[in-house]
């Protein structure tokens, strides 16, 4: 393993180039691999059951009808399933969510109380129907504003922070803006639907299972079962949708587990639609405070921005609500704080930014505020508070950073000259029309990713890594990463992801899979040129001259997560800015979005075309974010309690082609410092500001300021 620097690369320039993905014959030919395509054919079928209480005890799961129905095997409950180990997340101190069946307790609606085993699934389903499930039933504490529910101030993800002296800071300020903002809870709703398979070889255990990350996943299993890492192997090659609901060892791949164990043959398992509400994960909803102070020329003299969010019982997840807050401004007095409540709910988890969706909502959206009160365009307010360096990290110069490049664009994109900074001033018939705008400095996020580079006999090369691809375009930028640096036409580089046995790798998340694995590339790849004794990009004859008559040549190189105070430069994530333009009908409060312009800086662009694709996407979610989703718990006592309302897609209102118009997407700023490859993330900064510029820009439509997501056309009448 090496972890010395790449050399510059000196082969044609596929990098950067609209290459159309790798994997796009087999997408759209329907022969891509999902999770649950790779089953053994000889697996059972696992149905899930889940309580029908919010929060209580299982007296008795009564199996006899059940187990009488045709076609079933077998049924799994607290009462004999295999007693495992709750694991750990891997590289992190956070407690993977707990396998099912350990115990007789109902932490949530939904929560596994067993899973039938039966030849098919309509046989399974059906015996399901005949389980008699009793329980010992406990009060539920569901709503974020119970005063009966645990708070507690335990900093999730290092979120809190103070710098300077706050009041003081509103001591200067000659204007303060002080608001409440409330974000609604969403669900990640990938369109496929996970599944796990499990096979066991005596005490070696092999699954296909839905997941952003098959190394954690074999690591949990290793850890809940006890068995070596070596004899657990899980493959997720591809995968229909994540959005950050794959990234944790989710309870069902441990029933899978257990079932194949009880039963002594393969089992699948498949998540209903229901129960991809309730069992991988969702994004919380948020109470959130900002205090901003400033000057009358906009200098921010003082910001506070505190967060309240749910969390399950038994249960971690870490959601940094305020981390873009933190690093966002140059502000030089600051706190930030996010509070817990324990409530009886399903797990939240990552989706879509996990906190900085919600925390972006709230700064941004008050800051429009602070532009309304000192009459300050809020482009210039923002160019005015740019942060030159990082206050959140020592003051460390960003390893690159074109925020003000993205501002002063998107301004001239979407016309910014032609708005009319009066609310409710423009108007075509019935139409309110609007614009508002919105900055983005995501995190930055990178963890070590190991890659070995393959260079065989006839001079095309193999990259191989656990790693896996989303649907973002993981394999087709590995194969640009790896063909530019050998010198190689895209063609004659095979990648192979997906897979625990492979070298170990980060999650398909965080925004940080692109900047590990191609670093790991270019590692890799120079690792191998050197063993070879070439240099530059040698190209297919030289690297099959080199390898002579050996089959293959192999390499392995790890690129390690960075140390700003090592390098004297703060690695810095992606920025952005978004603007809207929409239009209101003044009387039924319908909002449509017209335009929306986003301004990236992703340091540097691998595939234009899969860059795009990928701020297309967030911003289309990001509208769902503004105006749409919303996953609704019933609040009321009594029996429903914590029953979530609309937890099926024709309930569930998502953004479809009718509510997203011709989106508009730019790259500015070039490769970044931190890395031989430049490249910075640009998953989730798609998504961020989408929601707040949409609400600024109902705010000039209407000067009706709403302080709440989603933006819904009741608040707006
Ligand atoms: Mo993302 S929410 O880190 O998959």
């Amino acid at each position: 393993m090496t972890t010395t620097t790449a050399a510059p690369t000196t082969g044609a320039p596929v990098i950067g180039a609209g290459v159309t993905r790798v994997d796009g014959p087999l997408k759209v030919t329907g022969a891509v691999p999902y999770a649950d395509d790779l089953a053994p054919r000889d697996a059972l079928v696992g149905v899930l059951v889940g309580a029908t209480i919010t929060s209580g005890r299982v007296e008795l799961v009564d199996t006899t009808d059940a187990l009488a129905a045709p076609g079933v095997v077998a049924v799994l409950s607290h009462h004999d399933a295999p007693r495992v180990v709750r694991p750990d997340e891997a590289s992190s101190d956070e407690r993977a969510p707990l396998p099912p069946f350990q115990d007789a307790v109902v932490r949530f609606r939904g929560d596994y109380v067993a899973m039938v085993v039966a030849q098919t699934r309509e046989e399974a389903l059906h015996a399901a129907d005949l389980l008699h499930v009793t329980y010992d039933v406990d009060e539920p504490v569901v709503d974020i504003n119970d005063p009966r529910a645990d708070r507690e101030d335990d900093d999730p993800a290092g979120a809190d922070s103070v710098r300077g002296d706050l009041e003081r800071g509103l001591a200067e300020a000659e204007v303060v803006v002080d608001a409440d903002y409330v974000t609604g809870d969403n669900t990640n709703n990938p369109i496929g639907l996970f599944a796990a398979s499990a096979e066991w070889d005596g005490d070696a255990l092999h699954m296909w299972a839905t997941t952003q990350w098959p190394f954690n996943v074999a690591d949990c299993l290793a850890e809940a079962w006890g068995i070596p890492r070596e004899d657990v192997r899980v493959e997720c090659p591809y995968l229909g949708g994540g959005f950050g609901s794959g990234l944790r060892p989710w309870p069902y791949i441990h029933a899978a587990a257990m079932a194949a164990k009880v039963v002594d043959r393969p089992v699948r398992v498949v998540l209903s639609r229901p129960q991809m509400f309730t069992g991988v994960g969702h994004r919380p909803e948020t109470v959130q405070h900002v205090r901003l102070g400033a000057r009358r020329d906009g200098t921010l003299t003082a910001v506070e921005h505190t967060a309240t969010i749910p969390v399950a019982v038994d249960d971690d997840n870490p959601e940094n609500v305020v981390s873009g807050t933190r690093q966002g401004y140059a502000v030089e007095h600051l706190r930030a704080d996010v509070d817990q409540v324990r409530l009886h709910i399903s797990p939240p988890g990552s989706m879509r930014a996990p906190g900085e969706a919600q925390g972006n909502f709230a700064l941004e959206t008050a800051l429009d505020e602070l532009a309304v009160e000192l009459g300050i365009d809020p482009v210039e307010l923002r160019l005015r508070n740019e942060a030159v360096t990082n206050p959140d990290q020592d003051d460390l110069p960003w390893s690159s950073k074109a925020l003000d490049e993205c501002l002063r664009r998107g301004a001239e994109l979407i016309g910014w000259d032609e708005r009319d900074p009066s609310p409710r001033a423009t108007r075509e018939g019935d139409q309110l029309i609007g614009y508002g705008m919105a900055a983005v400095s995501f995190f930055y996020f990178q963890e070590p990713c190991t890659v070995r580079v393959v260079v065989r006999r006839d001079g095309s090369a193999a990259v191989h890594c656990a790693a896996m691809d989303i649907g973002t375009g993981t394999y087709t930028i590995v194969t640009q990463v790896a063909a530019e640096r050998l010198g190689l036409e895209v063609g004659d580089v095979e990648v192979v992801l997906g897979d625990s046995s492979l070298p170990a790798s980060p999650p398909a998340g965080g925004s940080g899979l692109a900047t590990a694995i191609s670093n790991a590339v270019a590692l890799a790849t120079s690792a191998v040129l050197a063993d070879l004794e070439l240099s530059g990009a040698p190209g297919r004859e030289a690297l099959a001259r080199a390898v002579g008559d050996r089959d293959e040549v192999t390499a392995e190189a790890t690129a390690d997560k960075p140390d700003p105070a090592e390098l004297g430069m703060s690695p810095s994530g992606a920025f952005g800015a978004k603007f809207a333009k929409v239009r209101v009908d003044a009387d039924l409060g319908l909002v449509r979005v017209e335009r929306l312009v986003s301004v990236i800086d992703c340091g540097q662009v691998l595939n234009e075309r899969t860059a795009r694709s990928q701020v297309v996407g967030g911003t289309v979610g990001g509208i769902g974010h503004a105006l749409l989703e919303h996953t609704v718990t019933d609040l009321h006592a009594g029996p429903q309690t914590g029953r979530i309302t609309n937890a099926h897609l024709a309930d569930y209102l998502m953004a479809v082609n009718a509510d997203v118009p011709d989106l508009e997407v730019e790259f500015v700023g070039g490769p970044d410092r931190l890395n031989p490859v430049g490249v910075k993330g640009v998953g989730e900064v798609g998504l961020c500001g989408v929601a707040a510029a949409i609400g600024n820009a109902v705010f000039n439509a209407t000067g009706r300021r709403i302080r709440r997501l989603p933006i819904t056309p009741d608040l707006l009448l």
